[in-house]
């Protein structure tokens, strides 16, 4: 059985004092909703992460990064670490979400040695995948997610997949208001098992949890949870609102 798991990934939001109040807000809320029953991981940007780590210290809420470095240390001006994270107290590190392949440019050669460091570092990499409007429209979805898991996970060990959380974002749906529907984010959920299967083995693939973003939100999270392959959410914009963000975890528990 696969354990739901609800992450928030807050992006250039919030500042020092609204990064504590809604860590603190969740935690409060999420001890009467869903106790042990979910996974719960809260994804501030970098400089806020110690402070949201204090505040959730003796929930069972965990820390993520946003990104992770592949180098452990040395002149890499500007990147942060696995051993850096984990020191501070993360858990979790997203690896090749939407926004830094197509806003910053990241590929999966580079993606593939974060999904990696952070494994080896010690941290659970979050693997985002998803196809762009035009590629779905093409007909390419099923082209280009099998493209980037295999590029994602390459060389990665049966052992050290079970580290890994995928997240299937397709970019159309990210921020815009417009979500999959639940058949289609299953479809390509169902996908994404198939091809762990076919790449590791079938009874891993069943360990593995997939999450769904791309505009969850209150209304449309209890659906998406009720498919089969829908492991969990990964949410954007309504994981800025305490109130919405727990509805999402109670939807999910
Ligand atoms: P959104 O973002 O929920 O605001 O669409 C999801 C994500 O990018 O992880």
């Amino acid at each position: 059985m696969r354990k739901p798991f609800i992450a928030g990934n807050w992006k250039m939001n919030t500042d020092s004092r609204t990064s504590v109040e809604l860590a603190d807000a969740i935690a409060a809320a999420s001890l009467t909703v869903a106790g042990q029953g979910v996974t719960i991981a809260l994804m501030p940007p970098f400089v806020y992460l110690q402070a949201v780590v204090r505040t959730l210290s003796g929930s069972h809420i965990a820390v993520g990064a946003q990104d992770v470095y592949y180098e452990q240390n040395g002149a890499f001006t500007g990147e942060i670490s696995a051993s850096m994270l984990k020191d501070i107290g993360c858990t979790y590190a997203l690896c090749g979400h939407s926004e830094r392949r197509h806003v910053i440019g990241e590929m999966d050669e580079l993606i593939n040695k974060k999904v990696t460091a952070a494994v080896n570092g010690g941290l659970l990499p979050v693997l985002c995948v998803g196809e762009l409007i035009e590629q779905r429209r093409a007909g390419k979805t099923a082209e280009v997610v099998t493209g980037q898991m295999k590029k994602g996970l390459a060389g990665l060990s049966g052992e050290k997949l079970s580290a890994v959380t995928i997240a299937y974002e397709p970019v159309w749906a990210i921020g815009t208001g417009l979500t999959a529907t639940a058949e289609q984010a299953q479809e390509v959920h169902a996908l994404i098992r198939k091809l762990l299967g076919e790449m590791y083995d079938g009874r891993l693939a069943e360990e593995i949890r997939i999450l769904y973003g791309g505009s969850v939100k209150p209304a449309n999270a209890g659906e998406l949870m009720s498919e089969p392959d829908v492991d969990g959410l990964l949410v954007g914009g309504a994981s800025l609102k305490a109130e919405d963000f727990i509805t999402i975890i109670k939807a999910a528990a």
